[in-house]
């Protein structure tokens, strides 16, 4: 029997917390100069429920809006140390100064801290990434072989840096779309896979079960498979640790779960739904493969089935036309260009048409969802919570759900959810929003 630890049964966030992530590029280091910049007050951490957000508490009347990181233990930034893996052997800075999503100054003004976090030897295979190749690759004779070398550099950066707790959070490159396979299905045919060096298991997957193995959280920023099958989540469940995925929320996709509720809420039918974008870093080059961008492609799809309900509504979904594309276009680096094309249809079938064209910055939306997520999973863990962790579903495009549910992307419910979890992690009322026992005076009554 699992319990969930409750209020002041919670250990305190005590210590240093250590995150370690596969992939040091775009969102990592943009990840790691906002949080430098937040320590010295140079920049402010926006986008972070973790740091700026509030959470009511209690009746409306009470007027109580508590910051959530009083709210709730959570580690804070000062302590938080970070370390990772790559192909290349760029440290922080040099990977921010390539990536060239944030100005020259905000790199310079944390280039020593930057420059402290040098990417140990990644595992690597060209086969789930076919645009890319790097010399800072482990070699082993087999992928148990390079699961134990993983687990060696984090119990050597435990060491070395003094941590209490680590979080692990993939932001390497998008692999190649591919599904479980019977390696998959039970953690024992993993574990003989990883020794016999069974191509279908993927470097994230052996990333995941150095991390599981451990006991330590496992979070998928990107849409790959990884630890969505049975064998991690066995792995999971028997050492209590969390996980969550999949692919963080950010651009396109994130105003798609903003935008189809309201339609969905109103009745309002989609004929069709034309998603393009444009965007030029290193994660677009990637996106270029169609191995890649089917992973990409197959999370992107997901969201309107399963806000718009065309189960429940076939005469107003049943017919949606839902195409994206994502084009590679160098000159724009990391500040992507998407356009919407939404053809809805209200009152006696009459059409009408919403364009939205979004001029984002992919990295800055993601650095704060990578946080918060890093934060809330070491809390779950401290709070005895473990396996997949659907109260994150939040943050990303494809949620991973206990197999039998089917994913919430509407992100007002995701965020009810989640706003509710941190309320019965404290003790606090869950709020309905009925406002009915003040309106009729039900407390009294009862
Ligand atoms: N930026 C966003 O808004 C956003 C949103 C959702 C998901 N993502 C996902 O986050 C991930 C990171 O995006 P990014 O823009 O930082 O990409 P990026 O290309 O800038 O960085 C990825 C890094 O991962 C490294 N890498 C590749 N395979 C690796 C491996 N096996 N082990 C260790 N390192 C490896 C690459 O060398 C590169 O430095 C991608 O999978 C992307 O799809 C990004």
């Amino acid at each position: 029997m699992s319990k969930i630890l409750r209020g002041n049964e919670i250990p305190p966030a005590e210590g240093k917390l250590g995150v370690l992530i596969p992939g040091i590029g775009a969102v990592t280091t943009t990840l790691l100069a906002g949080v430098f910049s937040s320590r010295k007050g140079l920049a402010r951490p926006l986008g972070s429920v973790t740091q700026t957000g509030k959470i009511r508490l209690g009746k409306r009347t009470e007027k109580r809006m508590v910051p959530v990181k009083e709210f709730v233990p959570l580690a804070n930034l000062q302590d938080m140390v970070f370390g990772g893996w790559d192909i290349f052997p760029d440290t922080a800075y040099q990977a921010a100064s390539r990536a060239s999503v944030l100005e020259r100054s905000h790199i310079e003004a944390v280039k020593e801290e930057l420059d402290s976090i040098v990417p140990m030897k990644a595992v690597f295979n060209k086969e789930y990434v076919k645009r890319l190749d790097g010399p800072n690759v482990k070699t082993g004779k087999n992928k148990m072989d390079l699961a134990e070398q993983l687990m060696a550099d984090i119990d050597n950066f435990k060491t070395k840096n003094k941590v209490n707790r680590v979080v692990m959070c993939w932001a390497a490159s998008t692999e190649a779309y591919h599904q479980s396979a019977k390696v998959h299905y039970s953690l024992k045919e993993f574990e003989e896979g990883l020794k016999a060096d069974n191509p279908a298991i993927a470097p994230s997957q052996v990333y995941a079960y150095a991390a599981l193995k451990k006991g330590i959280p496992y979070l998928n920023g990107a849409p790959h498979l990884t630890t969505d099958c049975p064998a991690l989540m066995e792995l999971a469940n028997e050492t209590h640790s969390p996980i969550c995925g999949k692919d963080f929320k950010t651009g396109q996709t994130l105003m798609k779960t903003i935008i189809a509720p309201g339609l969905q809420a109103r009745l309002l039918g989609v004929s069709g739904w034309f998603s393009t974008n444009i965007l030029g870093n290193r994660d677009g080059e990637v996106l270029d493969d169609p191995d890649s961008f089917k992973s990409k492609e197959v999370s992107k799809l997901g969201v309107l089935d399963t806000i718009l309900r065309p189960d429940i509504y076939p005469e107003l979904y049943k017919d949606l036309y839902h195409k994206i594309r994502i084009n590679y276009y160098p000159p724009r680096g990391d500040n992507k260009e998407s356009w919407d094309n939404i053809d809805i249809v209200g009152w006696m079938d009459y059409p009408m048409q919403i364009k939205i064209n979004f001029l984002c910055r992919d990295s800055i939306l993601a650095a704060p969802v990578m946080l918060d997520l890093i934060l809330f999973a070491d809390l779950a863990q401290r709070a005895g919570m473990y396996g997949i962790l659907e109260w994150l579903s939040f943050y990303f495009k494809s949620p991973m759900v206990k197999e039998g549910l089917y994913p919430e992307n509407d992100l007002f419910v995701q965020r009810t959810k989640m706003e509710n979890t941190l309320r019965y992690l404290m003790k606090e009322e869950l709020i309905h929003h009925t406002g009915l026992d003040y309106y009729y005076n039900l407390e009294e009554a009862e």
